[in-house]
Order: C-alpha cells, then sequence, then structure tokens
C-alpha cells in the first residue's frame, strides 16, 4: 500500500513537473477556454483571429475552386505573405513534413490540409497596448507565442506549431525627428540629431519611399518586404549602405520594448543598456517584442555604382575559377576605397543551343562621391588580370546616380519580392586577413569551386562590411566577425512542393555536412555566419552567430526571460528546449 502511494505521489510529481516544463497544448485542461479567448480578443480590439494556412481552400474536404484559384495567384507576392498570419515567405517553413503535415499551394487537392507550423491564433496588434495584453494572455495561460513581422525568416524563426503568433504587420507607423532626443537614466534629454521612429510592421520600401520624399537615406537592406525592426534589425542588419554608415543595428538609437513580464520599456544607451547591446544583433524573437526602434537618417547624397561581369563556356572551367581568385584578390582594395555591394557567381547556366556559361556579375556602390572617372580607374587592376583568364569578355559600366533613393528606386520599382518556395540557405564571413594572405583567394575560388554546380546554382557574396562597420565599432552584441568581414558568402538551395522528406533531408544534409564544412575550413574556428542568412541547422549556431559574444547574450536572456517565453530556432537560450521550442530538455 506505502509503495503505491509512494508510487501516485512519483507519478504525479513527474506529471507536474512535465506540465510545466512544457507550453500547454491544444487538447489539453490548461488550454484556454472559449471565452478566454473571446477575452483576449477585446482586449485587442477584436484583432484576434483564428488561422487556417493559406492553402486551406486548395484541399479537401474544404476545396473551393475560386479561392484557392485567388490565393495561388497571390502565391508568389511576399507583400501580401507579409500581410497573411496563415502565410510564411518560405512555404517550406508553413509545413511540418517529417509529421506529414503540410498544405502547399501546388500539392494535389486530396492530400488532406495538415497545420504544420502555422499559428492557432494570430494577434494583428496595432499597439504596444496590444502587445502587451498578448503577452500577459500568453505567460498566464503557458501558451506558446511567436513573432511574425514579415515572415521572411530563413531558419523558421517566425513560425512554430500550436502556437499563438502576434503580427506586427498592421504597425506601420513612421516618424521623423530633426533632433531625436533620448532620455537618460536620470531623465535628461540627450541629443542624437536627425532619426526616424519605425514601427515594428514597416517594410523596407515603404520606409525608402518614406525616408526619400525627405531627401534622407538609412541603413536598410535590399529587400521590398524585409521589415527592418524585427529580425533584421535585431539580427545585425547588413546593407550597401553599411561601408558607409555602418551596420543598421549600429544605427539604432532606441527600441520601445514589451518584454516578457509585459512591461512596456524604453531601451537605450543609458535605459536597460543591458538589452540596448542585445537587441543589436543578439537575434529576433528572444528578448521581447520590439514595437519600435528610431534610428539614424543622413542627408542623402549621390552614388557611383560599379558594374562588372563577364561570361564564359563552362568548359573553360579553370579559366573560370582564375577569374573568380583574381576578384578575390582585389576585393579588399575595392571595398577599402568605399565600394559595397553583391555579387553571383553562377558556374553552371544551361543555354538553349545545349551548351553552358559560367558567369559572373557584381555591382559596388561608392556612396557620397561624383568622382566617376577616379571610381573607373579603381577598377582597371582588376579588368587587366580578368583579361588573361576571360579574354575581352569583361564589361565595366560606371554610373552616377544623384541620390540612394533612385537606386533604391530601380532596384526595387517591382511590386514585391518573389517569395512562396521552398529554400534552405548555407553561409560563411571571409574575413579581410584572409584575403589579404598569399594564397587567400586561390584558396577561397578552390573551396567555392567545389560547392555544387548544378544548373542556375548560385553563389553569392554580400560586400557589405568593411568601412565604418570595420572602424568605427560600436559595442553591441553583433556577431564580432562582421567587424572582419570582407564577403559574407551564401548558397541557397531549394526543391519543389512534390519533394519527397528523403529529397528534402538530403539537399540540407548536403548544405550542412557537405558544403559548409569546405567553407568552415577555409578559416578554422574563426569568424562565422550572419544568422539572418544562415544554414537553418547550423552546428554550433551560438559560436558561428555570436563568437564571444554568447556568454553575455545568455546571461541577458536569463535576466529577461527566465521562463522562455520567448524562443525561437537556433535562438539564445534555444538550447535549453527542443526543437520546436514547446518543451524544457536536460
Ligand atoms: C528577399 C530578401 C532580402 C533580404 N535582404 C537582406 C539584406 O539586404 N540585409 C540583411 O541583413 N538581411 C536581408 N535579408 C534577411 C532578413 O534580414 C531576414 O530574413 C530577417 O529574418 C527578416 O526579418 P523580419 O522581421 O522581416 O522577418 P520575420 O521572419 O517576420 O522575423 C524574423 C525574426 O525576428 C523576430 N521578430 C520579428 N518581429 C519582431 C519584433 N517586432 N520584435 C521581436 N522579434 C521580432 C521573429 O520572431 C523571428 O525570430 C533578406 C531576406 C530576404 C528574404
Ligand atoms: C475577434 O473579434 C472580431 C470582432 O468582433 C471578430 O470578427 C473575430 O472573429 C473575433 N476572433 C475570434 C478568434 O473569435
Ligand atoms: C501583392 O499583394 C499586395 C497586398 O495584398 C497587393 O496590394 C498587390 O496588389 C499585390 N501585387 C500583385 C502584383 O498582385
Ligand atoms: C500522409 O498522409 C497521406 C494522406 O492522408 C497518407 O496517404 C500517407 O500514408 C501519410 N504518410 C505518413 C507517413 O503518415
Ligand atoms: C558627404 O561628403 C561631404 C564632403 O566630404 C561631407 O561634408 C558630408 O558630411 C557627407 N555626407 C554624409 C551624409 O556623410
Ligand atoms: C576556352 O578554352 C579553349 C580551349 O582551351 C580556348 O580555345 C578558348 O579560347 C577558351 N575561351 C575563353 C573565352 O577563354
Ligand atoms: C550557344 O549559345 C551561346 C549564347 O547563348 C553562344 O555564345 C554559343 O556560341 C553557342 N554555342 C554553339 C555551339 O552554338
Ligand atoms: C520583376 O518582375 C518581373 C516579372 O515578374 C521578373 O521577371 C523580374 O525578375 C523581376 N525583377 C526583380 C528585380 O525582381
Ligand atoms: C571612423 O573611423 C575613422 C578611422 O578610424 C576615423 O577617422 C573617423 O573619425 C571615425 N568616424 C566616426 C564618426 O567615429
Ligand atoms: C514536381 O514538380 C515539378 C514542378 O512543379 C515538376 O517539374 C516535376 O515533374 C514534378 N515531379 C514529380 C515527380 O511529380
Ligand atoms: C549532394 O552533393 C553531391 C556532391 O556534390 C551531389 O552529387 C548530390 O547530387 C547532392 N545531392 C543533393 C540532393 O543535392
Amino acid at each position: 500500500m506505502l509503495r503505491l502511494i509512494v508510487l501516485i505521489a512519483f507519478l504525479a510529481t513527474v506529471a507536474l513537473c512535465h506540465n510545466r516544463r512544457c507550453h500547454c497544448r491544444p487538447y489539453e485542461p490548461c488550454w484556454p477556454s472559449d471565452s478566454r479567448w473571446q477575452a483576449l480578443n477585446n482586449s485587442i480590439h477584436g484583432n484576434l483571429v483564428a488561422v487556417r494556412p493559406v492553402g486551406y481552400e486548395c484541399h479537401d474536404p474544404a476545396f473551393d475552386k475560386t479561392a484557392c484559384e485567388e490565393v495561388t495567384a497571390m502565391g508568389r507576392n511576399s507583400t501580401w505573405r507579409a500581410a497573411h498570419p496563415g502565410a510564411l515567405q518560405w512555404q517550406n517553413w508553413e509545413a511540418l513534413p517529417a509529421a506529414n503535415q503540410t498544405c502547399y499551394l501546388e500539392s494535389h487537392r486530396p492530400l488532406p490540409c495538415g497545420q504544420g507550423r502555422i499559428s492557432l491564433y494570430s494577434a494583428m496588434v496595432e499597439s504596444p497596448e496590444h502587445i502587451q495584453n498578448v503577452v500577459r494572455f500568453a505567460r498566464r495561460h503557458n501558451v506558446r507565442l511567436v513573432i511574425k513581422n514579415s515572415g521572411h525568416d530563413f531558419s523558421g524563426r517566425s513560425s512554430t506549431p500550436q502556437s499563438l503568433q502576434i503580427s506586427t504587420n498592421k504597425m506601420k507607423t513612421i516618424t521623423f525627428f530633426d533632433n531625436f532626443m533620448a532620455r537618460n537614466t536620470h531623465g535628461a534629454p540627450v541629443s542624437y540629431g536627425s532619426a526616424v521612429k519605425i514601427g515594428a510592421g514597416v517594410l523596407l520600401k515603404d520606409l525608402y519611399a518614406a525616408v526619400g520624399a525627405k531627401g534622407l537615406a538609412v541603413v536598410g537592406g535590399l529587400s521590398h518586404t524585409v521589415g527592418i525592426a524585427g529580425g533584421y534589425i535585431q539580427g545585425g542588419g547588413h546593407s550597401f549602405l553599411g561601408t558607409w554608415k555602418g551596420m543598421a543595428s549600429d544605427n539604432a538609437l532606441e527600441f520601445e520594448l514589451i518584454t516578457a513580464s509585459g512591461d512596456l520599456l524604453t531601451v537605450n544607451e543609458y535605459q536597460h543598456s543591458d538589452l540596448f547591446w542585445a537587441l543589436r544583433g543578439g537575434g529576433g524573437g528572444t528578448f521581447g517584442v520590439v514595437a519600435s526602434v528610431t534610428v539614424r537618417t543622413f542627408s542623402d547624397v549621390p552614388v557611383e555604382r560599379a558594374s562588372l561581369l563577364f561570361q564564359i563556356s563552362t568548359e573553360n572551367g579553370t579559366s573560370f575559377w582564375n577569374a573568380i581568385r583574381e576578384i578575390h584578390s582585389h576585393l579588399p582594395s575595392l571595398n577599402d576605397a568605399g565600394g559595397a555591394g553583391y555579387y553571383n557567381i553562377v558556374p553552371n547556366s544551361p543555354q538553349t543551343n545545349g551548351t553552358s556559361v559560367s558567369s559572373f556579375d557584381m555591382v559596388l556602390h561608392f556612396l557620397n562621391r561624383t568622382d566617376q572617372e577616379v571610381v573607373r580607374h579603381l577598377f582597371t587592376p582588376l579588368v587587366l588580370s580578368l583579361r588573361k583568364y576571360v579574354g575581352d569578355g569583361v564589361f565595366l559600366a560606371v554610373d552616377s546616380y544623384s541620390q540612394t533613393r533612385e537606386l533604391f528606386e530601380e532596384y526595387l520599382h517591382n511590386g514585391s519580392d518573389t517569395t512562396g518556395g521552398f529554400i534552405i540557405l548555407g553561409s560563411r564571413m571571409i574575413s579581410r586577413d584572409f584575403l589579404a594572405r598569399e594564397q587567400g583567394p586561390s584558396r577561397l575560388s578552390m573551396a567555392l569551386s567545389k560547392l555544387r554546380q548544378e544548373p542556375g546554382d548560385l553563389i553569392r557574396g554580400h560586400v557589405v562590411a568593411g568601412g565604418r562597420v570595420a572602424h568605427n565599432i560600436t559595442y553591441t552584441a553583433l556577431n564580432p566577425a562582421w567587424r572582419k568581414t570582407v564577403t559574407h558568402i551564401s548558397i541557397g538551395h531549394g526543391w519543389n512542393a512534390n519533394a519527397t522528406l528523403a529529397d528534402q533531408k538530403a539537399i540540407q544534409a548536403n548544405i550542412t555536412n557537405r558544403e559548409l564544412p569546405i567553407l568552415k575550413s577555409l578559416e578554422p574556428g574563426k569568424m562565422g555566419a550572419y544568422l539572418n542568412e544562415a544554414d537553418a541547422n547550423e552546428v554550433d549556431f551560438q559560436t558561428s552567430f555570436w563568437g564571444e559574444n554568447y556568454d553575455r547574450l545568455y546571461e541577458v536572456k536569463q535576466k529577461w526571460d527566465a521562463d522562455g517565453l520567448f524562443i525561437t530556432r537556433l535562438g539564445v537560450g534555444s538550447e535549453d528546449w527542443d526543437e520546436e521550442g514547446f518543451c524544457r530538455i536536460g
């Protein structure tokens, strides 16, 4: 009898512990009743919605031809995906293929629609007060919470199964300051000059339009629909304006933050400076919900833009990779001269006549300059050395722009980014020191030539550091590797809706186990990856994404969110939780 009582007591303890260690699931008694959800809805002015995946009406039994055609027509529209609580930008993060829960727009009608990683409810908040009410509700009821802004995250951080979503998409306020005044700990004003306060749901395209109309410039990314106040700036935020003015996060002056306790804090250099440090590089979805960020603005300036391209027959592989070596040996000096931008290496583009070409294209921007001939001259040594390998087919143009605004208009003239596919990335930052070394450029070129070269595969280089990123270091949680970087190199592989789980796993495993080790071996134990454009299964992500800053980030996380209300995949503190952040482990 006694043994039975002891056993029952033991089992009860296990059950209790288990409950406390996991978030509440919909079928459990702890799940909020309908009237409680209704009360939450009332507290946020009726902005709570029950969510289905966007493909719901494309599958039986809910199939509806007209509705399905309507969503399918929008399926590649990133503005629509940002606003829709049942969508992410990449369909792989909407689904749980291993649990047979998919609801792809393209998959067969008889295949049932699974909820996958789409939240059950979305709070489409309109104010900091709404966010406070949702956070307090999630905390009280132990409901798994997730924050979605644009839903662009490449590692699935903005969706998670059986959760309540905070969608920031409706928070679109943009406010300009001629002279932004932050308050210090004593309430005294500190002046920072011209700045803009950006609501959590503002997308880059709308920000550039507002800033450009005022004759101003701001450090932001190259996308229509990435949201600046969310994962972008909290992850660091790179830009072709970065070499000129620093990372986006270096230019953040103040955040409004709702913490796990539901408090609304002003976070700046003086107030809650530990959070101010962590929010600039520590990653989105981890320290609380950002309601707004205030960043520096600059007078808009003229730009010289150099475009360089060449292509040769894929058969001439040696010549192509020699040319890629030349590019990388000239990159440090071009970046030192202020050049910032992007390049694409496409080793294998099949042509209609059955042949294949290998091509390279690059744009580098020189901010606040009008000396076109001087900029052209910077490229002369590179062009001469490229001719040795690719003949006369090297194209170089230098174009003058009177403002960055014109560049953004050119780059973002389409309505929105094209998204909606299935994609996984891998990336690595390469240091200036490495490329300045005798064998550096040839070792890099050799490594790149060993990456996958299926038709259309593309290697992208981002020349977005150096300059102010390297020389005017702000004390933030940003991966210290950024300060030494000359190029951040990324690869991406996709698949189709009909790919089997085994196919998907093979593509992902190739990046993690075959391709990334090739890049990592260049600077073993050094440098790292950009957390916003990295492998979703990054090995030892803490070191890759934050290097020596990780321990302090973990402390800040424990101080402000010990219970783990804000856990994302590959986020600070996520190692204490299972894959989806649902149950504590260990
Ligand atoms: C087309 C495209 C272009 C890109 N270009 C660039 C570029 O030029 N430079 C660059 O640095 N990166 C770029 N990126 C990467 C981009 O920074 C990441 O995708 C980033 O995660 C997007 O942040 P988001 O808030 O828009 O997305 P989401 O997926 O909505 O959010 C990302 C993460 O931030 C969290 N989060 C969102 N909002 C908040 C909030 N208000 N408070 C707290 N946490 C929040 C989410 O929970 C999630 O963890 C690009 C991506 C794409 C798809
Ligand atoms: C929340 O309230 C609004 C307005 O009353 C209503 O339209 C909506 O359906 C409610 N949401 C839920 C999940 O009940
Ligand atoms: C994309 O979606 C947005 C928001 O729903 C809409 O305003 C826009 O017209 C759409 N663009 C296209 C090309 O359909
Ligand atoms: C997934 O669901 C489909 C459709 O119901 C079914 O045919 C298939 O057997 C399921 N697969 C697994 C692994 O459960
Ligand atoms: C652009 O360069 C001029 C001249 O060097 C300088 O005075 C000005 O401050 C620069 N503009 C910005 C926004 O940095
Ligand atoms: C490619 O290689 C062939 C054979 O070596 C050579 O004849 C040809 O000139 C090369 N083409 C270029 C563009 O380098
Ligand atoms: C094939 O087409 C490319 C351009 O698309 C051309 O440069 C090349 O000479 C063609 N090759 C043959 C063998 O016709
Ligand atoms: C713009 O849209 C067109 C047509 O949809 C597409 O072909 C093109 O690649 C897009 N350009 C950019 C820069 O996205
Ligand atoms: C940035 O660093 C350079 C070189 O160290 C220095 O000359 C310059 O004054 C710094 N600028 C700012 C704004 O700190
Ligand atoms: C999968 O889908 C792609 C594109 O929709 C199609 O080209 C391919 O033939 C399909 N494969 C199978 C096995 O159905
Ligand atoms: C994985 O990489 C190997 C070697 O490059 C390649 O042969 C194979 O096709 C790749 N598999 C996938 C699924 O990408």
